[in-house]
């Protein structure tokens, strides 16, 4: 279903976040820490749920979605409004593309790639991402970090090495997990899925600006190929490629706002509570 800008409100969301988008809970992903509650949410609302360790019940929204359509700072505004914990999955990827990286392990050693994603040392806390202690979570913001990241998230080894963390997000009193396959894959079973939309114009000029913001030169023509090129193999890969959940909601941001599309997801998703 498309949700065009009508039904949605215009409240527009704070600037300013890691990745040059706004920070509206802390950023967490998976790693050996979990973020701490914002303040202020109504906490434990209804199912549907996921099972958490068999034990409790645990209601999971997911946004997929290409690169830039905003997936991160919509799914931390969700998390905000509702209260519940955030996982920005692609930070694990990012992670794990820079350790490999940095320990010069070919792009290609499935086998190495997966110990370094499953050996991952990080610490998230509120605007920061540590990884062996130091500070990263600009540097994983790169565009060659992101690019890498997209080519080690297409093995099999690599996904199944970060599987477990992700799905060790999941507590109450709920989750908002955004990537590629947390409808698909991590999170089937989630109570709403969206796949965040938004044409690749849109999505080159989101991104161009916030590299602007940040002092850091870009250009349009680069990023649409890099986005093209990075959208062509999330979607094409295969394992979890890109794709909506058969169950997801489909929602383009194009001509939205942040707020009006944190505000669409919270309509369809109360909706959807009081429906049951
Ligand atoms: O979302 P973000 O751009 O930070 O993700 C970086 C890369 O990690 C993506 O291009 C994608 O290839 C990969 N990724 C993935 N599955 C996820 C999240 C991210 O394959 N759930």
């Amino acid at each position: 279903m498309n949700h065009s800008a009508t039904d949605m409100s215009s409240s527009p969301l704070p600037e300013g976040g890691s990745r040059g988008e706004p920070t509206l809970a802390p950023r967490g992903a998976g790693g050996t820490a979990h973020p701490p509650l914002p303040e202020g949410g109504s906490r434990g609302e209804p199912t549907p749920a996921v099972k958490d360790g068999g034990c409790a019940a645990v209601p999971v929204i997911t946004i997929d979605g290409p690169t830039a359509s905003g997936k991160g700072t919509v799914a931390h505004g969700v998390a905000e409004a509702l209260g519940w914990h955030v996982l920005d999955s692609g930070a694990l990827y990012r992670l794990t593309a820079l350790a490999a990286r940095e320990q010069g392990v070919p792009a290609d050693d499935a086998a190495r790639l997966a110990a370094v994603a499953g050996g991952l040392d990080v610490r998230f806390e509120p605007g920061c991402i540590y990884l062996c202690g130091r500070e990263v979570g600009e540097l994983i913001r790169q565009e060659e970090v992101g690019n890498l990241a997209s080519r080690l998230a297409a093995l099999p080894e690599v996904r199944a090495a970060l599987l477990a963390r992700q799905r060790a997000f999941l507590r109450p009193p709920g989750l908002v997990a955004d990537g590629r396959d947390m409808g698909t894959v991590v999170f089937p079973e989630a109570g709403l899925k969206i796949f965040l939309v938004a044409d690749v114009g849109a999505r080159a000029e989101r991104r161009r600006k916030q590299l602007m913001e940040k002092g850091i030169p870009a250009n349009l023509e680069d990023l649409l190929r890099d986005m093209r090129e990075r959208d062509a193999r999330d979607a094409n890969r295969k394992v979890a490629p890109l794709a909506p959940a058969a169950d997801a909601r489909q929602l383009d941001s194009s001509s939205l706002t942040a707020g009006q599309t944190v505000q669409a997801i919270l309509n369809i998703w109360r909706q959807a509570q009081a429906g049951r």
